[in-house]
C-alpha cells in the first residue's frame, strides 16, 4: 500500500488518472480510498463549499488558508490516518502541495508560516509520492471550458494567478525530485496511466 497524492491545475486530469489507477488496484485485490481536498469528511466537505463558493463574503487569504488548514487537520486524523492504518492504498486529490502552490504561489503568502500551518494540520502525515500533472494554461482553461462548469472561486482567478501556482509546483518537484513524479498531463489518459504504473513499479509498490 502506498499514500499517493495528485497534485496540478485544474483540468489536469487529476480525477482520469486516480480512477483509472483505483481500477487497476481493485482488480489485483487491493483496498483503495479515494479522496479529495478540501473536503474528504463530511465537515470537510462543508468547509470546502465556504472555500469555493463564489456568493456572499469571500475569505481574505489568511482566512482562506485557515479554512483549508482546518479541513485538512479533519480529513487526516478522521479518514487518512485510519485508512492508511488499515492498509489501504490512499489516492488524495490535492493535499498540502496545493496550499503551498496556491497560497504561497498564487496568493504570495509566507512560505515559512504556511510550512508550520501544514504541519500542524497534517501531523506530520507525509505521502509516499506527490504526483504533479503538469499542464500548460492554456490546455488547462481549454479542458474547463469544454467541461461547462460554472468555475468556482479559485478557478476564477485570472491566468498570471495560475502560472503562478503552475510554476510554484514546478519548483516544490524540482527541489525535492525523489519525492515528486512529474508528468506532462498533455499526454493521453493511457500513456500518464504507463508512466505512473512504471513509475510504481520501480518503487516496488506494484507488481
Ligand atoms: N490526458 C488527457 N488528455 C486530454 N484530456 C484529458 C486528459 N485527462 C483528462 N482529460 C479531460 O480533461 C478534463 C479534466 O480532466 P479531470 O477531470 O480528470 O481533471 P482534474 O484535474 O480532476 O480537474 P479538477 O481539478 O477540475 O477536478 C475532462 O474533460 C477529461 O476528460
Ligand atoms: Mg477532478
Amino acid at each position: 500500500m502506498a499514500f499517493l497524492v495528485f497534485e496540478g491545475l485544474d483540468g489536469s486530469g487529476k480525477s482520469t488518472l486516480i480512477k483509472k489507477l483505483n481500477q487497476l488496484l481493485s482488480d489485483q485485490g487491493h483496498q483503495t480510498v479515494l479522496t479529495h481536498e478540501p473536503g474528504g469528511t463530511e465537515l470537510a466537505e462543508e468547509i470546502r463549499n465556504l472555500i469555493l463558493k463564489t456568493d456572499g463574503e469571500a475569505p481574505v487569504s489568511m482566512a482562506e488558508l485557515l479554512l483549508y488548514e482546518a479541513s485538512r487537520a479533519q480529513h487526516v486524523e478522521k479518514l487518512l490516518r485510519p485508512s492508511l492504518q488499515q492498509n489501504k492504498w490512499v489516492l488524495c486529490d490535492r493535499y498540502y502541495g496545493s496550499t503551498l502552490a496556491f497560497q504561497c504561489g498564487g496568493r504570495g503568502l509566507d512560505r515559512e508560516m504556511v510550512d508550520k500551518l501544514n504541519r500542524v494540520a497534517t501531523g506530520g502525515l507525509e505521502p509516499d509520492l506527490w504526483v504533479l500533472l503538469d499542464l500548460s494554461l492554456e490546455e488547462s482553461e481549454r479542458r474547463r471550458m469544454s467541461r461547462n462548469e460554472d468555475a468556482d472561486r479559485l478557478e476564477q482567478e485570472k491566468a498570471d494567478f495560475h502560472e503562478r501556482v503552475r510554476n510554484y509546483y514546478l519548483d516544490l518537484a524540482k527541489a525535492e525530485p525523489e519525492k515528486w513524479l512529474v508528468l506532462n498531463a498533455e499526454a493521453s489518459p493511457e500513456d500518464l496511466f504507463k508512466e505512473l504504473q512504471s513509475s510504481l513499479k520501480e518503487r516496488q509498490w506494484l507488481s
